[in-house]
């Protein structure tokens, strides 16, 4: 991430552009003890709105964690994952639970128990005794002693939630009934998968219906943009004009990974050409190496598409202008396959009958295969 524009991960305090109300009503609602929900397409910074909300109720004095599905298998590993970012804030230990076993090993005691501030975690971690769903109860728990020992709210951050149901499709359930007569914590749920995260907090049979409410991702205003854009690149001595501002939001129709990864090019050429002024040859370089750069992603992403019958020529229809409901296709089968495109975050609807790219980018992608 080392990059004077940031891109691949989420951003520093620093670097965040805007959102700032947003940013407060979020810190408020949780804080009150709502529970959130914030679902929306890849890398438009979700992570790093939930990472500054929680520096911010940090200071508050609560006790957050945030933990990540992403990638996780096992039921074990999610109580192992969710008891170590628990405890990393008060124990200033990470990887709690490995440094547990450790003593537990060096001593051969069996009386070691890691307590810090009255959190104590148990035996079964360092030992690996019990069942997966015990321990995960037991990780659990620690957000009990949390509130106990210091009177705080719990603040636990859920991010790509919607891995949860691949982990085991009993998690859901167990975490709700854990969750649900707890006034002293409040989750935020983040996820990449609109559709499916909607569906689980919107249907009756659902373990989390109805339990947070669902916030939209507010966009970065143009406006917000430009003052960053000008600020960074004259903190370099580097001169851009608004117009030129305006070129590069339109080619990356103000995504905010896509922008920041074209910025960051724009950077880079500036110093290979030892130029400090950004001119329209400049962007157009730039937006092609930014675009080289997320080649693989794209690949990837197109890929994928695959698994949906009809839905990478109804994407390829739409990069090229075309409108999706042609003259001898069947109306609900492109509506199925819109509602499927739509659900990946691909495309969205602008009007009747018209649908346009979400990520621009991803668009010039399609229209050079
Ligand atoms: N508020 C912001 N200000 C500036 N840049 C941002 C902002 N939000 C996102 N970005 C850009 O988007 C990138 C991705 O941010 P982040 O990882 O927070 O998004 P995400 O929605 O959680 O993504 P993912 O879908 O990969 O989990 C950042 O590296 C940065 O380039
Ligand atoms: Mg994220």
């Amino acid at each position: 991430m080392n990059r004077y524009f940031p891109v691949g991960g989420p951003v520093s305090e620093d670097d965040i552009i805007d959102r700032e109300l947003f940013l407060e009503g979020l810190t408020r609602r949780l804080s009150d003890g709502q529970n959130i929900l914030l679902a929306g397409p890849r890398r438009i910074g979700k992570t790093s709105l939930a990472l500054e909300v929680l520096r911010r109720l940090r200071r508050e004095g609560h006790d957050v964690a945030l933990v990540d599905m992403f990638g996780i298998t096992s039921v074990r590993e999610l109580a192992e994952r969710l008891a170590n970012t628990l405890l990393e804030n008060r124990t200033g230990v990470q990887r709690t639970v490995e440094k547990l076993r450790d003593m537990v090993r060096s001593a051969a005691q069996t009386e070691v128990r890691l307590s810090v501030q009255g959190i104590e975690l148990g035996m079964s971690f360092a030992r690996r005794q019990g069942s997966d769903m015990e321990l995960l109860e037991e990780s659990l728990g620690i957000t009990d002693k949390l509130i106990r020992a210091s009177n705080s709210r719990v603040i636990l951050v859920f991010d790509e939630f919607q891995e949860l149901s691949r982990i085991d499709t009993n998690l859901h359930k167990i975490l709700r009934s854990h969750l649900q007569e707890k006034p002293h914590i409040s989750c935020l749920f983040l996820g990449s998968k609109p559709t499916l995260l909607a569906r689980l907090f919107s249907q009756g049979n659902e373990a989390f219906f109805r339990y947070a409410v669902s916030l939209p991702v507010p966009e970065i205003p143009p406006d917000a943009w430009s003052d960053y854009l000008v600020r960074k690149f004259s903190e370099r001595g580097i001169s851009i004009t608004p117009a030129e501002v305006g070129v590069l939001l339109k080619l990356t129709g103000a995504h905010p990974q896509d922008t920041m990864l074209v910025a960051s090019e724009v950077y880079y050429v500036l110093m290979e050409m030892e130029s400090q002024v950004v001119s329209l040859t400049v962007l157009e370089i730039a937006y092609q190496r930014a675009l080289q750069s997320l080649m693989r992603a794209f690949e990837e992403l197109w890929g994928s598409l695959s698994e949906h019958q009809g839905a990478q020529q109804l994407i390829k229809k739409v990069a090229h202008g075309e409108r999706p409901y042609g003259q001898n296709a069947s109306p609900a089968r492109v509506g199925r396959i819109l509602t499927y495109v739509m659900s990946q975050g691909i495309l969205v609807k602008v009007g009747r009958g018209q649908y346009e790219f979400f990520e621009p980018m991803f668009r010039d992608y399609v229209t050079q295969l």
